[in-house]
């Protein structure tokens, strides 16, 4: 947290090309690429390393960020968590009607489990793309699946491939940690306008993006706290760097319900049938928090919800099967969800969204069942002590990198008790 003043804090900044290619979520990026190809029939499909022709038009940053997709663990760790992929099973059950005999296209396929689970809801056709050399181990997949009649897979970019029919589904997993890093939504809207019917269906249809003022007095102690005293020597003198490392960049690890000091507000929420990339690229929200209790504050946590709502006028068909089971899914009327308006408008009210009860969603909230995506914390250098009924306010800016748009540029801007700071981070 630097003084808006323009009071340096005095820590050292790292050199950003450090870390030009790492990806502090998921896993790390790796060069590489491939141009788009038709898996079908094993035309030109090569196993990973075996050559590595440059996919048309993309960057160095995109090249490295499909790379890292075709690693296997990362999309281990994807499948194994059960809220994601479980839910997203049962909004594809849940939507059957709309998908039987249906055109679906699957924008990051990784190792085609969505694609393979809409081909198991009856889809005509699936169109499983992704730029990721995963696409080949995901061409497997299908084959040995028997389901190479109705699965296409195809490896390259969805901004380059050639669909040569429109499609009534399109079905993605894009969220990144804070809901925008990775920047993925952008290639889900070029499919969108490029291949879904009128009234076609996006699963999911809804993101919403929330922030709240937190304290964690035990992350905060473990360390920082605890260079004052490591084995009778006082280490103070390691403190400043200590605060440098831990609290310069977003972090993502799980809080629980108690650390967060009251309702949150809605950042941003997302329409997929009418968002626009250009409104992707920055995103400014003021929010005005009033804290339930007295307590240091840490800094805020930002969390996500998608909803796989249809279009209007869709009836979904609310028949999923055993998925919905193993509380792995958070219905819309647990309380687990926030009125976007209330939010939006300052309110600390928690209310439901005036939507159906039907609405599945799926939540990584703290107080929800965890996800691999945690929460983003976002800590400030010194703890601030507010009191109850204290008003926190400011504002909260969040834009591409320029350096490359798959990265996160948080500003933030706060002012409590009198006291105004400005926190730059990037998330990289
Ligand atoms: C989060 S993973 C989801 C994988 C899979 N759908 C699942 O649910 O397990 C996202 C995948 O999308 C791919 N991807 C991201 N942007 C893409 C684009 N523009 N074109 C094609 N594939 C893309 C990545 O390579 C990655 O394999």
């Amino acid at each position: 947290m630097l003084p808006s003043a323009g009071m340096s804090n005095g820590y050292l900044r790292k050199d950003s090309s450090e870390r030009k290619f790492g990806l502090v979520h998921r896993d790390k990026l790796r060069k590489g690429g491939r141009s788009s190809k038709d898996l079908r029939h094993g035309h030109g499909a090569k196993v990973p390393g075996q050559g590595n022709p440059r996919i048309n038009g993309c960057t160095e940053y995109d090249a490295a960020y499909f790379q890292s997709y075709s690693h296997v663990g990362i999309h281990e760790e994807m499948i194994k968590d059960r809220v994601r992929t479980e839910t997203y099973r049962s909004a594809i059950f849940q939507y059957q009607s709309a998908i039987e005999g249906k055109v679906v296209v699957d924008v990051g396929c990784g190792t085609g489990i969505l694609s393979i689970f809409c081909a198991l809801a009856g889809a005509k056709r699936v169109y499983a793309v992704d730029a990721s050399e995963i696409a080949i181990q995901a061409n497997e997949v299908v084959k040995a699946n028997n389901l190479s009649d109705k699965i296409i897979v195809l490896l390259g970019r969805v901004e380059d491939v050639d669909i040569d029919e429109e499609v009534d589904v399109i079905i993605s997993e894009w969220m990144g940690y804070m809901l925008l890093y990775e920047s993925m939504l952008s290639s889900v809207i070029t499919a969108r306008d490029r291949w879904l019917k009128p009234g076609g269906l996006i699963l999911p249809s809804h993101a919403t993006l929330y922030m709240a003022p937190i304290t964690h007095s035990d992350r905060y102690n473990e360390s920082i706290e605890f260079w004052r005293n490591v084995y009778g020597i006082d280490m103070s003198a390691m403190v400043p760097l200590a605060k440098q490392c831990a609290f310069e960049e977003p972090s993502v690890e799980t809080i629980i319900g108690e650390n967060v000091l009251t309702w949150p507000f809605v950042v941003k929420h997302v329409d997929c049938y009418t968002v626009t990339i250009v409104e992707l690229e920055t995103i400014t929200a003021k929010y005005k928090f009033v804290s339930m209790m007295q307590a240091p504050l840490h800094g805020f946590a930002f969390w996500f919800d998608v909803e796989f709502a249809g279009p209007a006028n869709m009836p979904n068909d609310n028949h999923s099967p055993s998925s919905l089971g193993e509380g792995s899914t958070s219905l819309l009327g647990d309380s687990t969800t926030v009125s976007s308006d209330a939010c939006a408008n300052g309110s600390n009210q928690r209310r439901k969204r005036a939507k159906s009860m039907e609405t599945l969603v799926l939540s990584t909230a703290p107080e929800d069942e965890p996800t691999h995506w945690q929460q983003t914390l976002l800590y400030f250098y010194e703890p601030v002590d507010v009191k109850q009924d204290q008003v926190i306010e400011g504002s909260l800016t969040l834009s591409q990198s320029k350096e490359n748009p798959r990265f996160l540029n948080i500003h933030l801007e706060y002012t409590s008790g009198g006291r105004s700071f400005v926190k730059e981070s990037v998330m990289r």
